[in-house]
């Protein structure tokens, strides 16, 4: 008897695989391929012709179904208290989100129910919407706080991000967003509010453990770049990356100040600039497209694709779930509007919503590709070719979602 040469717990066979990796075919696509996990990593892929003497503890055939690495939301406001559904109809009978903000509403309002809501509430009206998004094949999400904007209800939505992780099973990435609005008890003193969130509340969400990046809202009606340099350079001390909302209804210069401070990710982007595209792309920094938010404004400016890719800016796609502008619990639905509103490709989708969400969150080392020594976080879809993906709305062709493990 030949010693089997690959020792694996699950053995999948007769797939398709959709591996993302670049430099080969479309979508990184091997067909007739197996693939075998051991303590929850990739440990071998490749052609059937060419697997090796396995012994594996479970053999599924997939049956020529596809396989592609597990979806990665990398922008979501998924805790929060309450819906603004009054809003959109306001919206749709005229007035703007910057009207309705200046008027007290918007983001406050969402401030306002999140801070009467205790946690297990916080914890149930998540769960459903994170829910909703697994059985559509996500295995890791980033979660941003910014509906507390105080010290105890920030370290509150932080604590109920890392919990929705440890009932679900889910990748949980969290964001520190103090720096989302000013809330009504600072109204007229930004800077104060500034000054505490670098002083009080990031130092103390970081000690606890609570903050993986720190993202913040540039829009001239919320805050300058000055007031968010000061939040970032407080991340940067303490060795914490950074994200930035930027551009998405105004030129603020967002993608500039996201590049100065190496950002991870700079997100919507609808209004960045030549120069700020090209910031981008000497800062490495990802874009992470939100066209769930584009439909639900009724903007009409499109992010500048033509440029991201000419300067090879990589591009994430994500669903920005949030009551107020993006109540979107799909990000399959996104990466469909991401075809349609924005012209990406079938392929770039897929991307955006795994390797590149990957990537934005810098873990593309980890996850985001079907590749040799990754973490076998794997969709298996019922699906003829992988544009589906992008293709199909409301009909959820996911089969099965594997959840690997950390190494
Ligand atoms: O990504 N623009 C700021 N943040 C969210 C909106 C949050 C809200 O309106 O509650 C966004 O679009
Ligand atoms: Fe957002």
């Amino acid at each position: 008897m030949p010693t089997p040469a690959l020792h694996c717990d699950l053995l999948l066979t007769d797939a398709n695989l959709a591996t993302l990796e670049t430099g080969g075919n479309a979508y990184g696509a091997i067909e007739d391929a197996a693939l075998a996990v051991r303590d929850g990593r990739i440990v071998w892929l490749g052609p059937m012709s060419r697997l090796p003497e396995v012994a594996a503890t479970d053999t599924l055939s997939i049956a020529g179904r596809w396989l592609t690495p597990a979806l990665i939301d990398c922008h979501t406001h998924l805790v929060f208290a309450g819906d603004r559904a009054r809003e959109f109809e306001q919206r749709l009978q005229g007035a703007s989100y910057e009207e309705i903000a200046r008027a007290g509403g918007g983001i406050n309002s969402t401030v306002n129910a999140t801070r009467q809501a205790d946690p297990a509430t916080l914890v149930n009206s998540a769960r459903r919407r994170l829910d909703a998004l697994m059985s559509e094949g996500v295995a890791t999400i980033e979660i941003k706080s910014g509906y507390g904007l105080n010290r105890d209800t920030e370290l509150i939505m932080l604590k109920v991000a890392r919990a929705l992780g440890e009932q679900t099973g889910a990748s949980v990435v969290t964001t520190f967003l103090g720096a989302h609005c000013v809330p009504p008890e600072y109204k007229g003193r930004a800077d104060d509010y500034i000054e505490l969130l670098v002083s009080e509340v990031l130092p103390a969400a970081h000690e606890q453990g609570l903050v993986d990046a720190v993202d913040a809202y540039c829009e001239s009606f919320v805050f300058s770049s000055r007031q968010i340099a000061k939040v970032f350079e407080c991340a940067t001390g303490m060795n914490i990356p950074v994200k930035l909302h930027a551009d998405q209804l105004s030129d603020g210069g967002g993608a500039e100040l996201a590049a100065d401070f190496s950002a991870l990710s700079a997100d919507h982007l609808e209004y960045t600039s030549a120069a700020g595209v090209s910031a981008l792309a000497s800062a490495g920094s990802t874009a992470v497209l939100l066209p769930g938010a584009f439909l639900t404004l009724g903007e009409t400016q499109r992010p500048p694709i033509e440029m991201l890719r000419e300067q090879g800016v990589p591009i994430a796609v994500a669903t920005d779930c949030n009551p107020g502008t993006s109540p979107v619990c799909s990000l399959r639905t996104a990466m469909s509007l991401a075809t349609s509103l924005f012209k990406l490709t079938p392929e770039e989708c897929l991307a955006g919503a795994t390797r590149e969400a990957a990537r934005a969150l810098n873990l593309l080392e980890d996850r985001g590709t079907l590749q040799i020594g990754k973490r076998a976080d794997i969709a298996e879809w019922d699906i003829n070719h992988p544009s589906e993906l992008a293709y199909w709305m409301g009909l959820n062709p996911l089969r099965q979602l594997i959840k690997g493990q950390a190494a």
